[in-house]
């Protein structure tokens, strides 16, 4: 099982941190299909450290979502040791994530994300002043390297464990690779081999066969899902199940997809307001309705909505049409 410092995970599926998606509303959502542990979206240390209000509304943590882990980003040493430190006390995270992945120009610029790929020496340095500041368990989610001339995850995963880092999430993609080509699985597996503490293995699950191929052939402590997940969390679901018991769950009907993104909609109401939910639950509805047929209409229509009701509406209309139309074709 997945264990990470003293957190014990029920199971060894992870949702990945997303930047704009992984909020309280989502990953509450994603936890009630039994996601064993859940990751928070990648937080501004120096949004912390100043006391940025939208920054600091993004720690915001229903305790149901719990074991969950916050992740910070920064550059430079006295604003991460001070974000961490607030976390640590302010914040019920069982798990402080350091982002040593996001491969953006605006966050590497700033020697973070990425960024620190390039230099174990600093990766050591960096999660070792962490881990002397905090009580919570530190862990590290990183990408395989810089470019494929630069592909240290080897010598970076041991730096995070000498310093006492408890877990390395690695996504087997280059900074330089962004979404592109395939995840490297070899070097997932060659990481496992060179470090001792837990290793979550991450990059292209699409399905709960890929998790159990990836948790087979590279060894893994945990599988990280990320965009496999969005408007989707059944694929943890699946998942979770299929590793339990090697079969293989239904898809959910079009009634039980809309009525979990109506959910979800309303925990962002909750957490953001109406305003804001309805427009940032945009890109969710498109995928929410991925796969379902006629749903291209619906989709441009709530891109237009600005209100619940309106939301709502366009979506309980396109499941009666479709199952008046299952009744007629049954
Ligand atoms: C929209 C989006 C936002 C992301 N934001 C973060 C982030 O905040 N922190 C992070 O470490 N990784 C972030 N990632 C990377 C994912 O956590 C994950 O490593 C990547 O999507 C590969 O996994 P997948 O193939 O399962 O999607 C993001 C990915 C996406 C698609």
């Amino acid at each position: 099982m997945l264990k990470i410092g003293d957190i014990e995970m029920k199971n060894q599926v992870v949702l990945a941190p997303m930047a704009g998606i992984c909020n309280s509303a989502f990953r509450l959502t994603v936890k009630e299909f039994g996601a064993g542990l859940v990751c928070a979206e990648m937080i501004s240390d120096k949004g912390i450290v100043l006391q940025n209000a939208k920054t600091l509304n993004m720690l915001y943590i229903d305790e149901r979502e719990k074991p969950l882990s916050l992740q910070i980003f920064g550059g430079e040493k006295e604003t991460l040791v001070e974000a961490a430190k607030f976390v640590d006390k302010n914040t019920t995270a069982d798990i402080i994530d350091i982002n040593m992945g996001c491969p953006v120009p605006k966050i590497t610029k700033c020697d973070a994300g990425a960024k620190w790929l390039l230099d174990p020496d600093k990766i050591y340095e960096m999660v070792a002043s962490v881990v002397d500041a905090v009580d919570k368990p530190v862990t590290v989610k990183m990408r395989s390297g810089w470019d494929e001339d630069h592909v240290y995850a080897i010598q970076n995963a041991q730096a995070v464990e000498r310093a006492g880092g408890k877990a390395v999430s690695l996504h087997g993609r280059t900074r330089v690779q962004l979404y592109e080509g395939n995840a490297d699985w070899d070097i997932i597996k060659e990481v496992k081999k060179n470090i001792s503490i837990p290793l979550i293995g991450n990059g292209d699950v699409q399905t709960p066969q890929d998790a159990k191929r990836m948790l087979d052939e590279t060894g893994v402590d945990g599988v990280m899902i990320g965009r496999a997940a969005l408007g989707n969390p059944w694929m943890i679901y699946r998942t979770v199940k299929y590793l339990e018991t090697g079969k293989l769950v239904d898809e959910p009907s079009v009634r039980e997809k809309i009525n979990v993104c109506i959910l979800h909609l309303d925990r962002l109401i909750a957490l953001k307001s109406e305003h804001i939910a309805v427009r940032e639950m945009r890109k969710h509805a498109a995928w929410y309705l991925k796969g379902i047929k006629g749903h291209a209409k619906v989709r441009n229509a709530i891109n237009e909505c600005e209100s619940r009701e309106g939301y709502v509406s366009l979506l309980m209309n396109l499941v009666e049409e479709q199952e008046a139309k299952n009744i007629q074709a049954g």
